[in-house]
């Protein structure tokens, strides 16, 4: 399945997405990447693997919906059943989020709907919760809402900082989106009700508690 990553920074998940696909029994491909910043470092990541990628700057724009229009007319040219957002740092809109209804994707450094928007990791550290993690989940309307495909949770010590706590998460995001990207693709997954149902979804038969007792 032809899949399309937007990005605006660092590109982390994108990698690891690039990385996943190159795999011989993988059911998607990326054969788009959109930036909204030229300067976004995960463009190389695209470039050093022979995948086009492109900038679309969101300044260009008279306003949020002519933007998205521009985006979807781009990803519709190059024929992208899928798009993935990692790190894209724009609000897209609910015209937008219709459009590619069920077939867009976006990872969230937390386990939605705790904790959505910015500072994600700050506000966990300061909710003294202890377990984090991170969400992949299909887009609507609504700031990191959706269906949850996949969620990956990781524990959280007492003397994390949000950047240490960001780097843990960020492993489990690495391993998330992947799985989540490849089950879409494979078309076991659907939504019913608002909830994503998965056809023959293996479910770990773990408890895991922190802190560990003794
Ligand atoms: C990731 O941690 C992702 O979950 C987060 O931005 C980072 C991008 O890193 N996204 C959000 O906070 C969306 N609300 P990356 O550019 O290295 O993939």
């Amino acid at each position: 399945m032809r899949t399309a990553v937007l990005i605006s920074g660092r590109g982390s998940n994108l990698a690891a997405l690039i990385d996943a696909c190159r795999q011989p029994d993988a059911r998607a491909e990326i054969a788009l990447v959109i930036s909204n910043r030229s300067d976004a470092a995960g463009l190389e990541h695209a470039r050093a693997a022979g995948i086009p990628a492109e900038t679309v700057d969101h300044r260009r724009f008279a306003g949020r919906e002519e933007f998205d229009r521009c985006l979807s007319d781009r990803l519709e040219a190059q024929g992208i059943a899928l798009v993935c957002l990692a790190g894209f740092m724009r609000v897209l809109t609910g015209w937008f989020a219709e459009r590619w209804r069920d077939r867009l994707l976006n990872i969230h450094p937390s386990l939605l709907p705790a904790f959505p928007g910015l500072d994600a990791h700050r506000r966990a550290l300061a909710a003294g919760v202890r377990f984090s993690g991170c969400t992949v989940h299909f887009v609507r309307a609504e700031i990191d809402a959706g269906p949850i495909i996949v969620q990956g949770v990781v524990p959280v010590r007492q003397e994390d900082t949000p950047e240490t706590l960001a780097a843990r998460v960020l492993q489990a995001e690495h391993r998330c989106y992947p799985v989540a990207l490849d089950l879409v693709a494979s078309g076991r997954v659907r939504v019913v009700d608002e909830r994503v149902l998965i056809d023959d979804a293996a479910t770990p038969a773990t408890i895991v508690i922190n802190p560990e007792s003794g």
